[in-house]
């Protein structure tokens, strides 16, 4: 089944042609990163608009690189939810188009169960039931995955996402938009022992995490050195925070491993690229004999073939959208009513 699949939610236009969910046979992205960086973030209207102007462009280009034709595509997926809104509404729009023109079903992918299946790509042997740590821009949590579309959320930050913080911190230590992989790279080389930063534990669940307490901490002690004349030793501060942000969450992954007796652990999202995550994520399931799934770093960040992968098992469990499918700003992984 070759599933074109559409992803438009934040800052990358995607467009991508994947079959029966394991195989991507082209995956095209036109990235707005460059445009939005002069602004310091993602500005909402120039990223709808952006948006509108690549989508047709990258549709056409994924037919042209594969050779296929409108008549080889069974579906169109596209990320109904969560996302910038405007963004959403683009290739939702757009899915529902292409779908009611090729008489094709049109299938609704929740954006954080896409970033989960972009695993099935790297790791085709992977099937359910495994655990995984989504850390993306807007999400942060530990999720279940019981089946392909049947998943419980364990724990989740209770406030801002991982990489909210790692780009605010890179923002304010001068690194361009979105800095999350340049503070990683400058973390690389520093001590993480120099600058002392918070790991918090918020409420009751134990698997649930809190970060605007250490972005708070790191920002305030990169203001008071400014206050005072100090100079910051940029890396030290990189990785101390990448030191304090990794052990808020794999230990948290680690006594999920333990307390649900599920020897897999998957990562995904844009932060899962993160070097000093990776290697923590490595150690604590040697520790404790379980299988690791890392999608390589392209999959890691937004794309449309991880959309696709998850439509095929959303396609394979019924659930088929009609053309009054709206776009969702916040949605829950869990797959309510549409
Ligand atoms: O999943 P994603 O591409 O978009 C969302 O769905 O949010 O994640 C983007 C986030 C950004 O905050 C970016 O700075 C962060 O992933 N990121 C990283 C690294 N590479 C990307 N954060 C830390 N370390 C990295 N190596
Ligand atoms: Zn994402």
């Amino acid at each position: 089944m070759n599933i074109l699949s559409v992803e438009s939610s934040c800052d990358e236009t995607a467009v991508a042609i994947v079959r029966d969910g394991r195989e991507v046979l082209t995956d095209c992205i036109a990235s707005q990163v460059d445009l939005h960086r002069l602004y310091g973030g993602v500005v909402p209207e120039i990223a709808s608009r952006k948006h509108i102007e690549a989508i047709y462009g990258l549709a056409d280009q994924a037919l042209l690189n594969t050779g296929l034709t409108r008549d080889d595509i069974d579906a169109v997926a596209v990320t109904y939810a969560p996302g910038l809104i405007g963004a959403v509404l683009v290739g939702v729009n757009f899915a529902k188009a292409a779908a009611l023109a090729m008489d094709k079903p049109l299938i609704p992918v929740h954006h954080i169960r896409g970033h989960i299946a972009a695993n099935y790509l790297a790791y085709p042997d992977l099937e359910p039931p495994f655990l995984c740590l989504v850390v993306s821009g807007g999400h942060t949590m530990i999720v279940n995955v019981l089946d392909y579309t049947k998943m419980e959320i364990l724990g989740t930050s209770l406030d801002d996402a991982a990489g909210e913080c790692f780009d605010k911190v890179a923002r304010v230590l001068g690194m361009p938009y979105p800095g999350g992989a340049a503070l990683d790279k400058m973390a690389q080389t520093g001590n993480e022992h120099t600058y002392s930063l918070p790991r918090s534990k918020p409420g009751e669940n134990p698997y649930n995490m809190s970060f605007s307490g250490l972005k708070t901490a790191a920002l305030n002690l990169i203001h008071h050195a400014e206050q005072v004349g100090e100079e910051i030793n940029i890396p030290d501060l990189c990785a101390a925070f990448s030191a304090a942000v990794s052990d808020t969450l794999v230990p948290r992954v680690e006594q999920a491993i333990r307390e649900t007796g599920c020897r897999k652990i998957a990562v995904a999202g844009g932060v899962a690229a993160n070097s000093r995550i990776r290697r923590d994520i490595l150690a604590a399931a040697e520790k404790l004999g379980a299988s690791v799934y890392m999608p390589p770093l392209k999959l890691c960040g937004d794309n449309g073939a991880m959309i696709g992968a998850q439509a095929y098992y959303e396609y394979l469990a019924g659930n088929i959208a009609d053309m009054s499918l709206n776009a969702y700003a916040t949605k829950s992984i869990l797959g309510e009513a549409l």
